[in-house]
């Protein structure tokens, strides 16, 4: 590693772990409409955020869990019992995305630091990692709790710099979202929007540095 080296931070959920795969799994309990749940319970989780941030309210990220995914049921109609709680289990025990092991295998073997920052609670995304098989992996697992407020805030990007001691331009950061990007670019990180979804680009004054559409090529 030189001084020089960027330091890769990642976004958690929908950037390492797949959030969608949990309603997949329990698709022919929820029916037809399992997909439409899914995004309804991740899109509520992120304006949730985004209005407790707003509003200086700042709760824990497992309650806008339970609440977006209380939401997401009601939208639909309803699920069967019991299934709730197997969906809560399982955003716990999140499976990463496939390419993730071997990318952050290759980088640490570059010398690269590595890092995640994340909405999640300490205790939802150290589960996550290590359900993962992904313990050890990151030198920095840093929670917003620490700042006391969600993304985009600039004091989320903010931990970067304190606990690595780094300055923005030599963070690498990569997001599945593209308003975290244009958060982080604002704060003056090095942006790279994994647009997974394939979706059109915006925010064209906050751009992204780079785009990728997984993170197989990372590190290659
Ligand atoms: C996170 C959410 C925003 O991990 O994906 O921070």
């Amino acid at each position: 590693m030189t001084t020089h080296s960027p330091v890769h931070v990642f976004d958690a959920y929908g950037t390492l772990f797949n959030v969608h795969a949990a309603a997949g799994v329990y698709a022919g309990e929820i029916g037809p409409q399992y997909e439409r749940l899914s995004q309804i319970w991740r899109t509520k989780h992120l304006e949730y955020t985004w209005i407790h941030a707003q509003t200086g309210r700042h709760i824990s990220f497992w309650t806008l869990t339970e609440r977006s995914l209380d939401y997401a049921i009601a939208s639909i109609g309803g699920v069967p019992a019991g299934v709730r709680g197997r969906l809560l289990s399982a955003y716990r025990r999140m499976a990463a995305y496939p390419e993730v092991p071997a990318m952050l295998a290759r980088l640490a073997a570059q010398g690269h630091r590595l890092a995640i920052l994340t909405n999640g609670d300490p205790d939802m995304i150290a589960d996550a990692v290590e359900s993962a098989g992904l313990s050890g992996q990151f030198e920095a697992v840093i929670s917003v709790a620490e700042a006391g407020v969600f993304k985009p805030d600039r004091r989320v990007y903010q931990l970067v710099v304190d606990r690595m001691g780094v300055v923005p331009s030599n963070v690498e950061f990569f997001s599945q979202n593209r308003w975290d990007i244009a958060g982080a670019h604002v704060f003056g990180f090095r942006t790279v929007w994994v647009n997974r979804a394939v979706a059109p680009d915006e925010y064209p004054d906050m751009a992204a540095d780079q785009v990728v559409g997984d993170l197989t090529a990372v590190g290659g």
